[in-house]
């Protein structure tokens, strides 16, 4: 029953501000098993660790992320936007974090985030990275994107990836399946019963996302859930190892 791993939902962004190496770094210190972060490359192709396509809610700065340089992204203050306490904080490139998490035991969840924008070459940028920190067995490459999954998997098969979806669809392992992927990353509310058992069935891990609720991690932790992504991993684990 206590099988379900807890992912960081970028990074412990419940108490951090999200995608920064601090949340990260949050997210190992508190015991969690993986992290999740999501990736967008800057004018000169560098993958960067941020969640939206421009820099305006979680920086001081503004503007889109794909017009700007590496080293002016990097001059942007990350942190103060979520407390003053972290001020300074950049925002990491992704070979930053995977040098990081290279020295850990943690998973770490890739979201490529090549919706909004297209981000020509991400796939490959993100794999050849993967393969410089030998971290091809830790790393599970997810998007809603599922194209970008498809040049995953046919430039890399031996990277795990996951098809993210919102909708309540029926039998996704079938689908998954038909792109390749191996895992399921589910909103929340479509996380339902049928679709644990039936993901289970066949093998196929499913890892729902955000879920912060003490009934909900209860609940995906007794339907035998491979992980779940949240943003408090602390009070996930505890509430996880508490379970009967
Ligand atoms: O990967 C799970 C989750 O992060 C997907 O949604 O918007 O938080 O990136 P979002
Ligand atoms: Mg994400």
């Amino acid at each position: 029953m206590k099988n379900t791993k807890v992912f960081a939902h970028r990074g412990a962004a419940g108490t951090h501000p999200e995608n920064t190496m601090i949340a990260f770094q949050e997210a190992l210190r508190v015991g969690a098993d993986g992290v999740e972060l999501d990736v967008h490359l800057t004018k000169d192709n560098v993958p960067v660790v941020i969640h939206d396509e421009t820099v305006n809610r979680t920086t001081n700065g503004s503007g889109w992320i794909k017009e700007y340089y590496y080293d002016d992204l990097r001059k942007l203050d990350a942190g103060s936007w979520f407390d003053e306490e972290f001020t300074g904080c950049t925002i990491p490139s992704l070979e930053e974090v995977l040098q990081w998490i290279a020295k850990t035991s943690l998973q770490i969840n890739i979201e490529l985030k090549n919706g909004i924008v297209r981000y020509e070459n991400i796939e490959k940028i993100v794999i050849d990275l993967v393969h410089k920190y030998n971290l091809k067995d830790r790393v599970i490459i997810s998007s809603f994107n599922h194209y970008s999954l498809v040049e995953v998997n046919k430039c890399a098969p031996e990277i795990e990836t996951a098809i993210l979806f919102m909708e309540g669809l029926y039998k996704p392992w079938e689908y998954a399946k038909t792109i390749g992927a191996t895992g399921l990353h589910c909103y929340l509310p479509v996380a339902v019963p049928e679709l644990l058992e039936g993901a289970n069935i066949e093998g196929m891990p499913v890892r729902p996302f955000v879920v912060n609720e003490e009934k909900h991690i209860a609940a995906l932790v007794r339907g035998g859930c491979s992980a779940i992504i949240t943003d408090w991993p602390k009070q996930a684990i505890k509430i996880r190892d508490n379970l009967k």
